[in-house]
């Protein structure tokens, strides 16, 4: 028997919810019913190009009795508000990145969810993708040994030459940590487990920075939080971390999030990617090898956390991209920044527990036994 489809609404029809739509409505384990947005006419035209049947003002999406979770794809500001809404409505729900803005929100997401018997996800789901499964594979299997530490750094010059109303990039919330530090921080919790304590420095470079995209070309942004910050990260079972993210630097040459264990190197795949290429170095060898690829998903998979969220929601097993993973990394994001305003390290009250991996056949697009 194969599991009955969860009724899917989605909330916030902008930039990243074509990529969701058009994944989500190929998962046999996801039937999309309703697209909504503030701007009805978004939920409208997406509704339409993606063959969904309804188009609803928030209020009408969380009043449907058949829409049993919800994928909340709207502005990083509004995750917490429209996540309790659809808690409050009985609905489980499933968050783009960050799971809200502040620890209060995500902490009332997870209670409520709690008590409702309903389920809270969070994206990114990236690391159910095929290359950080591989390398989930190879690190459970020992190929380098015990992990001792990991290196990870994003840095750049910020999104302002490039997105069309960069403004909130660099308010509270947002900025390079909160903006890319998710993909990293998920992909590090999911392989080597949760983090104990941090420390870490921050700075605003440029207190005020101009616009260079259109349609806003010259306009002056105001600075109002920290644009670059280096992070050290203890990890419940040992090795330490470095963690950089920057909007205040020309391009680094080498991307990079790199595990080092006792025998080996692991070099990861971009995190905000599903696919490889895996590269490792072993104790004994003089060379990198790039490493097979045999699980599923390389291409943009956005939704399979959910998908594994609606598989879970009808066997009552534990879903992967969960909202106690999601909260442990808000939690360390914020403690990054507090660490560096109180000069100290943070311990952390928040924890999680490592998802497990995905098994090498297993397809969001392919239907699941009951
Ligand atoms: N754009 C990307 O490449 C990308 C990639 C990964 C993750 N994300 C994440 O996805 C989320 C959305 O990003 P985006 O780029 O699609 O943003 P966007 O601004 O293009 O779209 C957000 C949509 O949400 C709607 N919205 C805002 N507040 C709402 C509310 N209270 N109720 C209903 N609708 C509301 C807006 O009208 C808009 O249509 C963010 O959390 C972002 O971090 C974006």
């Amino acid at each position: 028997m194969t599991i009955q489809p969860v009724n899917v609404g989605i909330i916030g029809c902008g930039n990243i919810s074509d990529i969701y739509l058009q994944n989500c409505t190929r998962f046999p384990s996801l039937r999309v019913l309703a697209c909504a947005d503030l701007m009805i006419e978004r939920a409208a035209e997406k509704a339409q190009k993606y063959g969904v049947p309804n188009a609803y003002s928030v209020e009408e999406l969380l009043a449907d009795p058949a829409i049993e979770l919800v994928i909340n794809l709207t502005v990083p500001q509004a995750h917490g508000e429209i996540g309790i809404a659809a808690l409050e409505a009985g609905k489980s729900v499933y968050n783009e990145k960050p799971l809200a803005i502040d620890r209060e929100s995500a902490a009332r997401m997870l209670e409520l969810a709690r008590t409702k018997n309903l389920l809270v996800g969070g994206a990114p789901d990236t690391f159910l993708g095929a290359g950080l499964q591989t390398c989930r594979q190879l690190i459970d299997g020992g190929a380098i040994g015990t992990p001792v530490a990991a290196h990870a750094h994003i840095q750049g010059r910020g999104p302002e030459g490039w997105h069309p109303n960069p403004d909130f990039f660099y308010q509270p919330g947002a900025g390079p940590l909160f903006d890319m530090g998710p993909y990293y921080l998920t992909a590090l919790t999911s392989l080597i487990g949760p983090v104990r304590r941090v420390t870490g420095s921050a700075r605003i470079s440029f207190p005020e920075r101009m616009i260079t995209s259109q349609p806003l070309n010259g306009t002056m942004i105001k600075v109002n939080t920290p644009t670059h910050i280096a992070a050290v990260l203890d990890f419940v079972s040992g090795p330490v971390a470095t963690l950089v993210t920057s909007f205040d630097v020309l391009p680094q040459r080498y991307f990079g999030l790199e595990i080092f264990g006792t025998d080996g190197t692991l070099i990861l795949p971009d995190p905000n990617t599903f696919g490889g290429p895996v590269v490792a170095h072993r104790i004994g060898s003089k060379e990198w090898t790039e490493q097979p690829i045999q699980h599923a998903h390389s291409e943009n998979s956005r939704g399979i956390g959910v998908a594994d969220m609606a598989e879970a929601l009808r066997t009552g097993r534990r879903h992967r991209a969960n909202g106690d993973m999601a909260y442990h990394v808000l939690d360390i994001m914020h403690a990054i920044h507090e660490a560096s305003a109180e000069g100290r390290h943070i311990e952390l009250s928040s924890t999680m527990e490592q998802p497990a991996a995905l098994p090498v056949g297993w397809s969001a697009l392919e239907e699941q036994a009951a």
